[in-house]
């Protein structure tokens, strides 16, 4: 007999009570007063208990180490971000915004491993198999290895399993699964996390390598991939804008691999292919000698990317001026302005300041600091950082530059790509390795202003 109980959860942070009422948590952080969801949830026979009696602790000297199966995608970049290819049965999920290539990029991916293992099953629980399959032609990718299915239903998957015995699984998406036995709808936190927890038995159990995509919407809030995170062996962000063509992707977990590992792609008539040189690709446009623009060298992982940040100062015609900032952090951004104003002597108050990362890159470290400061000042000045620079350094409030990690790695993509020159943290020059570029060390904002526009 299915015993039937009900939990209340909230669907923006999966927080779960036995009472109905207003998510706690998302009132505590946010201020909204999100309601609890009932959930009718049905005891499965057996009950989680079966599992516990089939293992117990072991010393840890009996254990064996596994160095980890690897097998290649053979899309560089990817394999990259993995960690040197991806482990055999691990769990994968592949996170971003609707339209950011996360299909296209696991057919991509399917193809390779279905050369060197197959069958890999390819679950498309969104498009029809003849949308795949279109796809499919357009990418170049051939049939041999690789079975397409169009189902909702993961226990159906779960039941094929015996069947097909697939050596990688793609579910498509995460959102769009079900399991029958709860009550909620696809896309909900329970189905998610339940989906979720059954496709890690999968792989565990049978070491089936398994990707999983999940949308994630501009505001990071669908719940859906959020609650897999803790659970899936690796978790990779897939980003990028829209109206670019370029695309990151980022690791922010990985059980197997460093993270903050980058690989970036450029999508295009024929699929997602490789940029092997990102710095050159972001900095193709940039203008020479123009106000406003400073190109910084930011460190995602091990991996050094030249990127041109744009900043335009213009008098704000009337009430509060304007601050709006792409591709960074906007609180930073501010702080930073209220740093050049009190500390670099820059007026700001009643400007409006634009910023932004050219080419719909990001930056998010604070390596970027004195950059962004200098960019700004030098529209408001009218007056180009001349020369081919680079601008190196964290700022804090009292107007000091900071030492930044990296700097001989950063430095090195800069000479690699013709730079002469670059403005750094005077810390950084204490005790430092020699260097590939002539540095110029700056201790202050002040002292910044004066070497770059001065
Ligand atoms: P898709 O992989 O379907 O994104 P997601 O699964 O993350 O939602 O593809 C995203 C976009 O890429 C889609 O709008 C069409 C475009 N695209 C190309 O420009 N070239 C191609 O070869 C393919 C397959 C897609
Ligand atoms: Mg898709």
């Amino acid at each position: 007999m299915a015993r039937e109980s009900s939990v209340y959860r909230c669907q923006q942070c999966g927080f779960a009570s036995p009472k109905p009422g207003t998510c706690p948590d998302c009132r505590r952080l946010t201020g909204e007063l999100v309601p609890l969801v009932e959930e009718r949830v049905r005891a499965a026979r057996g009950g989680r208990s079966a599992v516990a009696a089939t293992t117990r602790p072991l010393a840890l000297k009996d254990i064996a180490s596994e160095e980890g199966d690897r097998r290649l995608t053979r899309i560089g970049e990817l394999d990259r971000v993995l960690g040197g290819g991806v482990v055999k049965g691990s769990l994968v999920l592949i996170g971003g915004e609707p339209g950011a290539g996360k299909s296209t990029l696991l057919l991509q991916a399917a193809r390779a491993l279905a050369e060197v293992d197959p069958p890999v099953l390819y679950v498309s629980a969104e498009e029809s198999t003849a949308q795949v399959k279109l796809r499919a032609d357009r990418l170049g990718v051939g049939g041999e290895g690789l079975l397409l299915w169009a189902e909702n239903n993961l226990a159906l998957v779960h039941a094929s399993l015996d069947e097909i015995r697939p050596r990688a699984l793609i579910v498509d998406s995460i959102q769009t699964v079900y399991l029958p036995e709860l009550e909620s709808a696809p896309g909900s936190v329970a189905q998610v996390r339940e989906c979720g927890g059954r496709l890690l038995s999968m792989a565990k159990g049978r070491g089936v390598t398994t990707f999983i995509v999940g949308h994630v919407t501009k505001e990071g809030a669908l719940a859906g991939p959020r609650v897999l995170e803790h659970l899936v062996d690796t978790v990779l962000y897939f980003e990028g804008e829209r109206h670019h063509a370029y695309r990151v992707l980022r690791a922010v977990k990985n059980r197997f691999g460093s993270t903050n590992e980058l690989g970036v792609f450029q999508m295009g008539e024929a699929g997602l292919s490789e940029v092997k040189n990102p710095s050159g690709f972001f900095l193709a446009e940039r203008p020479k000698d123009a106000p406003g623009s400073v190109i910084v060298s930011s460190l995602e992982g091990t991996r050094p990317l030249l990127l041109e940040l744009q900043a335009l100062v213009a008098s704000a015609s009337f009430g509060t001026p304007r601050r709006t900032v792409l591709g960074a952090d906007y609180n930073r951004v501010c702080l930073l302005l209220a740093v050049l104003e009190k500390r670099g002597g820059v007026p700001l108050g009643n400007q409006d300041v634009f910023v932004n990362v050219a080419g719909g890159a990001r930056v998010t470290e604070p390596a970027a600091d004195l950059g962004i400061v200098i960019a700004a000042a030098s529209s408001y000045m009218e007056r180009p950082v001349r020369g081919e620079v680079i601008v190196l350094g964290e700022i804090g409030l009292t107007g000091e530059v900071r030492a930044v990690t990296g700097l001989p790695t950063r430095l090195r993509e800069g000479a690699a790509l013709g730079f002469q020159r670059a403005v750094v943290p005077a810390s950084n020059l204490v005790d430092s390795p020699p260097l590939p570029l002539e540095v110029e060390g700056v201790a202050t904002v002040g002292e910044a202003l004066e070497v770059l526009l001065g």
